[in-house]
């Protein structure tokens, strides 16, 4: 089920490589660390500032042309044929699947945010819940790791139909630059969290190009980490994030933010 290595990138379902990426890893030159978490108010530079300009000094506007697409089309159209590969390097999924063991508790109810055939977690590990939501139900009833699985297009709909507090970990592997209103969907998954829950965001440097976008496409791996941050900041209710860098020599590097609900009632919260 591996997809041909030969075979150029994006012709095989995975999304493109973009050169370059992942042969200087993150380097946090203007002092945000990786551990033990960031200062969102400093994590603007370079592209991103340039990108996120207007708004107020300290919360500049994601303007919505940052949020376009090549392949405007409703994603359903998109997502119609399943595609039954990997999207990252066995190695980088091995690593991903170390942080989940590290991260996520056995026990614990789990949400594979935009997930589809595989979901990486360690197979050894139970957990009391693994929900899955993708685009495509084939490739759902595929996964052995769900419990459950619905197909919910976010991009139409941002809000997890879920209730509130119904998940200890939130996961999204590899997916996040396919989001058009990543705000809501952040706001969101902060309400189906309980506190203290885990939102998990893997990133690399594969995707689909003309479903990715703009703004993920115009930056660097800094950078996407910090729009990450930003979007949480603007989501509320998140302690600082944390940005891990657990690429794998050799292979597609992993780029993960980690973030906890905190446990603060939001302002003008019930
Ligand atoms: C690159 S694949 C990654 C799949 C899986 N998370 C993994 O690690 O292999 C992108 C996934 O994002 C999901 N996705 C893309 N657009 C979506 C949308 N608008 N709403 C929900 N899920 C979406 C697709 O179903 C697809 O499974």
């Amino acid at each position: 089920m591996k997809p041909d290595r030969a075979k150029p990138p994006g012709s095989d379902g995975r999304g493109l490589a973009e050169p370059g990426f992942g042969i200087a890893g993150l380097r946090f030159a203007d002092g945000l660390t990786r551990r033990p978490g960031c200062s969102t108010n400093r994590a603007r530079s370079g592209m991103l500032r340039h990108l996120m300009q207007g708004g107020d000094r300290n919360q500049p506007e994601l303007r919505p042309e940052l949020f376009r697409r090549v392949d405007e089309s409703p994603d359903p159209l998109f997502y119609r044929e399943p595609r039954l590969v990997t999207h990252i390097d066995d190695a980088t999924i091995e690593a991903l699947t170390e942080l989940y063991r590290e991260l996520l508790p056995a026990g614990a109810r789990v949400l594979d945010l935009m997930s589809s055939w595989v979901s990486h977690l360690p197979s050894e590990v139970r957990y009391a819940r693994v929900a899955g939501l993708g685009m495509n139900r084939q490739e759902l009833d595929r996964n052995p790791r769900l419990d459950e699985r619905c197909v919910h297009d976010l991009n139409s709909d941002p809000e997890l139909p879920y209730p509130d507090q119904s998940f200890d970990a939130v996961v999204n592997a590899v997916s996040v630059q396919y989001l058009i209103r990543p705000v809501e969907v952040f706001t969101s998954v902060r309400r189906v969290l309980s506190p203290g829950g885990l939102h998990l965001i893997a990133t690399s440097h594969r995707l689909f190009p003309t479903k990715a976008v703009q703004v993920w496409q115009a930056l660097g791996p800094e950078d996407r980490m910090r729009l990450l941050a930003n979007y949480l900041e603007r989501a509320g209710g998140y302690q600082r994030p944390e940005l891990l860098d657990r690429s794998p020599a050799g292979a597609d590097p992993l780029w993960v933010v980690v973030a906890r609900r905190s446990d603060e009632s939001l302002p003008g919260a019930a």
